[in-house]
């Protein structure tokens, strides 16, 4: 019997009686199987580790050591390796309480070479099946992506051209609009924008996980990126009364990034400012550095998130019950935002003083450079 890598399978016996050991063997080796053996249940673990067998049979009661802590510790640091615990006597409460630390199966002494063998066979069975459930589970998960990813796309251009219709509906007709009509415009706008906006983090969600992404980091200096991010947002500050202070940092050091979706890193974040700040209030972007890291503080002066929420707010879909439409959006902004941070080794802390504002810190690694 082989293993998935093609060659003997691998088995490993932790038992401290030395002819249960000679016994195992014979039978074990005698079908093909390459037998490592061990009379000490630290030893075993060691033994474990560094030769991660394919299945490993293991005593549950050893002297010095405790078969069942053994199987505890194994079943969690190797899932992938089958543990079946040898039981001395015919103890079913113990082989049921292994089997919930992680043994598959159990074996009770006295057994027959036929039984270990047949035990054996079964234990590998279900870890080539386990591990081929595995790869398609995989395979399923990255057709899903790729498939939403070519959707994302196609909808995305479609999507933009409409989005400029209505830019140009509005330049066309201009005074011509009543109220009504324009109302309705604006909100179409907004519908497009979230969609829009979604769509793209998926995008770049997409591009973290094929790997694209970290071909496309490239050193870049924080500072024009926020720039991007404040130029694409002041329209609406200026329509919403809010007012947005920069500090500009031009000698910020580099860091490695992609420009692309660290814009929308910032201006999901500036975007949520203006949501959730009212008339007459403020945002402050601010940059800062030092030996190792650089710093982009936004603040607002807004509502503020309840401290009981702020542990949710990077889950997706949540948002805190806000009382206005306004501030209607998918709740999958900060999900995006924190796994774009992941991806440049970044990290995202924010506090938040309810009625008072909140502050989201971002911080990336300095990029080294000689
Ligand atoms: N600056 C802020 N002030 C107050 N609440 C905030 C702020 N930023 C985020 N929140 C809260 O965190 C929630 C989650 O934010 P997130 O950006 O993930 O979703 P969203 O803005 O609702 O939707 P989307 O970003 O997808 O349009 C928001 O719904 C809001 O309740
Ligand atoms: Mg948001």
């Amino acid at each position: 019997m082989g293993d998935s890598s093609g060659g003997p399978a691998s088995i490993l016996i932790i038992d401290d009686e030395e002819t249960i050991l000679d016994g195992c063997r014979q039978a074990l080796e005698k079908s093909g199987y390459t037998v490592i053996t061990s009379s000490d249940g630290h030893e075993g673990v060691g033994l474990a580790r560094v030769l991660k067998p394919d299945l490993a049979f293991i005593d549950l009661k050893m002297p010095g050591s405790s078969g069942m802590d053994i199987i505890d510790m194994l079943s969690r640091e190797m899932p992938d390796m089958v543990l079946i615990v040898i039981t001395g006597y015919a103890s079913i409460v113990s082989a049921v309480e292994a089997m919930k630390k992680g043994a598959y199966d159990y074996l009770p002494k006295p057994f027959t070479p036929d039984q270990i063998r047949a035990v054996t066979k079964r234990g590998l069975e279900h870890r080539s099946l386990k591990k081929e459930a595995e790869r398609l589970r995989e395979e399923k998960e990255r057709m899903e992506r790729s498939f939403i990813t070519f959707v994302s796309h196609e909808m995305r251009s479609p999507l933009v051209t409409v989005m400029q219709y209505f830019e140009t509906l509005k330049a066309i007709a201009g005074s011509e609009l009543s109220d009504a009509s324009r109302d309705i415009i604006e909100r179409c706008e907004k519908r497009l924008q979230a969609l829009h906006d979604l769509i793209e983090h998926w995008l770049d969600l997409s591009r973290i996980q094929d790997g694209s992404f970290s071909k496309a980091q490239a050193p870049l200096v924080v500072t024009d990126v926020v720039e991007k991010s404040i130029e694409e947002l002041s329209p609406l500050c200026q329509r919403r009364e809010i007012s947005l202070e920069y500090t500009p940092r031009q000698d910020a050091p580099r860091i490695l990034g992609d420009a692309e979706s660290l814009t929308r890193v910032f201006s999901n974040i500036i975007g949520n400012s203006t949501k959730h700040t009212p008339q007459g209030g403020k945002i402050s972007v601010g940059i800062d550095f030092d030996e190792f890291y650089v710093y982009v503080r936004i603040s607002d002066t807004g509502e503020g998130i309840p401290e009981d929420k702020l542990p949710f707010i990077f889950e997706p879909f949540f948002r805190v019950k806000g009382k206005e439409e306004r501030q209607r959006g998918s709740g999958l902004g900060l999900t995006f935002v924190k796994k774009i941070m992941d991806a440049h080794m970044g990290k995202i802390e924010v506090t938040s003083k309810l009625g008072e504002g909140t502050t989201f810190v971002l911080t990336f690694p300095r990029l080294y450079e000689l």
